[in-house]
C-alpha cells in the first residue's frame, strides 16, 4: 500500500478544522496515528469494533494484548469503568497526564480489553490528543503506533516507517514531549501495583495513591506474569542489532570491542561532551534523564541504520524517569549475546 495521508497540526494549539477532518476518518471506521505527550498512538473510536480489529492487524499485535482506552473527560470514565469516588479524586490530581490506570471494566468492547474483566484508561495531556477525543465525543482505543516489537514512535516519521499504508491517516504534531510510554498502575488490588514505569514517577504515584508495589518485571529484571500484565511478555523496543547495558566504564568497554574487530556505537548520556573513541561511533542522547527519555527511541531506531555492530548503553540511576528508561533498555537488550 502507498504512503498514508499526513495532516500537520500545531501541537499546542491544534487547528480545529484540521482535527475535524481527522474525526471524520475515525467516525468512518478509519485508524489514525496521533501524538500524545508520551508517544504516538494508533487510535480507533471505541464505538467501531471493525476499526479496533484493524489496529491489531496493522501492528501485527497478538489478540490477547489489550489496548488503552483514552478519554477526555471524567463522564467517559464512568461509562467504561467501575470506579470509587475517592479514586476519582486521586485521578483528578494526575490527569490529564502520562499515567494509565487499570480498573474494573464496565462497558467496553471485548476487542479492546482482549476479553479481560479490567480496562486500562488514560486521559492524555497532549492538546492534540485531548482535542481529538473531545471532538469525536467517544473514547479512543489506542496502543502505541509502532509495528509490534519495535520501539514506540516519538515522531510522525517513525509511524510512517513502521506502518506506511496500514494506517489511514497520520496527525503530525511534531515530537512527543516525554518520549517513553505512560506509567501503568493497576488499581484493582488492595495495594496499587506498578505494571510499567513511565514519566509519572513512583515517588509521584505514592504521593497520590499511597504505597505502590514495584514488582521485578516493572524494572525489566524478569518476565511479567501474563495474568497481571498481558503485554509485558512480548519482545519490545528492540533494535535488530545487539544492545548491551554497560555498568562499568563505557569508553573502556567500547575499546575492548574495538580490539576484537567490532565497531560499537556508544550511547552517550551526561552533562559533559561525548568522548572520541577510535573505531567507535558515539550517539549523544542527552544531558539529563528527561532529555535521554525524549531521545531514547529515536536513538534505538538509529542503531540499525548506523554503521556499527553493537550498541552500548550506560546503566543510569533508577530513580524518577530513570526507572522507565532502564526498564525499556533492559527489555531492548534482552537476548543480546554476551559480547563483553
Ligand atoms: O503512553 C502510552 O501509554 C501510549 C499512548 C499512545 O497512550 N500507549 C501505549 O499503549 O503504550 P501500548 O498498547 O503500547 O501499551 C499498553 C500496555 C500493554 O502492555 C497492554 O498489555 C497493557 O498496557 N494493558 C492494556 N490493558 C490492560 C489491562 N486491562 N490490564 C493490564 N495491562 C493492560
Ligand atoms: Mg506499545
Amino acid at each position: 500500500m502507498g504512503a498514508p495521508r499526513i495532516i500537520k497540526v500545531d501541537p499546542l494549539r491544534p487547528e480545529r478544522d484540521r482535527l475535524a477532518e481527522v474525526v471524520d476518518v475515525l467516525r468512518g471506521g478509519g485508524i489514525v496515528a496521533f501524538p500524545t505527550e508520551t508517544v504516538y498512538g494508533l487510535g480507533a473510536s471505541v464505538a467501531r469494533v471493525d476499526a479496533v480489529a484493524k489496529i491489531f492487524r496493522a501492528k501485527g499485535r497478538p489478540q490477547d494484548n489489550p489496548l488503552i482506552v483514552h478519554i477526555a473527560a471524567f463522564d467517559q470514565l464512568h461509562e467504561i469503568a467501575v470506579v470509587d469516588s475517592h479514586i476519582v479524586d486521586k485521578l483528578a490530581e494526575v490527569w490529564p497526564g502520562p499515567v494509565t490506570v487499570v480498573l474494573k471494566r464496565r462497558r467496553v468492547p471485548d476487542a479492546v480489553t482482549a476479553g479481560r474483566n479490567t480496562v486500562a484508561v488514560r486521559m492524555p495531556g497532549h492538546p492534540v490528543a485531548l482535542a481529538l477525543i473531545e471532538l469525536l465525543g467517544e473514547p479512543v482505543a489506542a496502543p502505541s503506533a509502532n509495528r509490534a516489537g519495535k520501539p514506540s514512535p516519538t515522531a510522525a516519521q517513525h509511524v510512517v516507517e513502521d506502518l506506511n499504508g496500514d494506517v489511514d491517516l497520520v496527525v503530525d504534531g511534531g515530537e512527543t514531549f516525554f518520549g517513553v510510554e505512560s506509567t501503568i498502575v493497576d488499581l484493582t488490588q488492595e495495594t496499587p501495583i506498578l505494571l510499567r514505569p513511565g514519566p509519572l514517577t513512583v515517588e509521584e504515584l505514592e504521593r497520590v495513591f499511597g504505597p505502590v508495589k514495584v514488582p521485578d518485571f516493572a524494572r525489566g529484571l524478569s518476565e511479567a506474569e501474563a495474568a497481571l500484565a498481558p503485554g509485558m511478555k512480548y519482545r519490545h523496543y528492540a533494535p535488530e542489532k545487539p544492545l548491551l547495558v554497560v555498568t562499568t566504564d563505557i569508553v573502556a568497554a567500547a575499546s575492548t570491542l574495538v580490539g576484537r574487530g567490532l565497531t560499537p556505537c556508544i550511547y552517550w548520556v551526561g552533562p559533559e561532551g561525548p568522548p572520541r573513541v577510535d573505531g567507535a561511533r558515539v550517539m549523544v542522547l542527552g544531558r539529563d534523564p528527561y532529555e535521554v527519555a525524549r531521545n531514547l527511541y529515536g536513538g534505538l531506531r538509529m542503531l540499525d541504520k548506523e554503521e556499527c555492530d553493537v550498541g552500548l548503553f550506560p546503566a543510569i540511576e533508577e530513580k524518577g524517569i530513570g526507572l522507565a528508561i532502564m526498564n525499556r533498555v533492559r527489555k531492548a537488550s534482552r537476548g543480546s549475546p554476551g559480547l563483553l
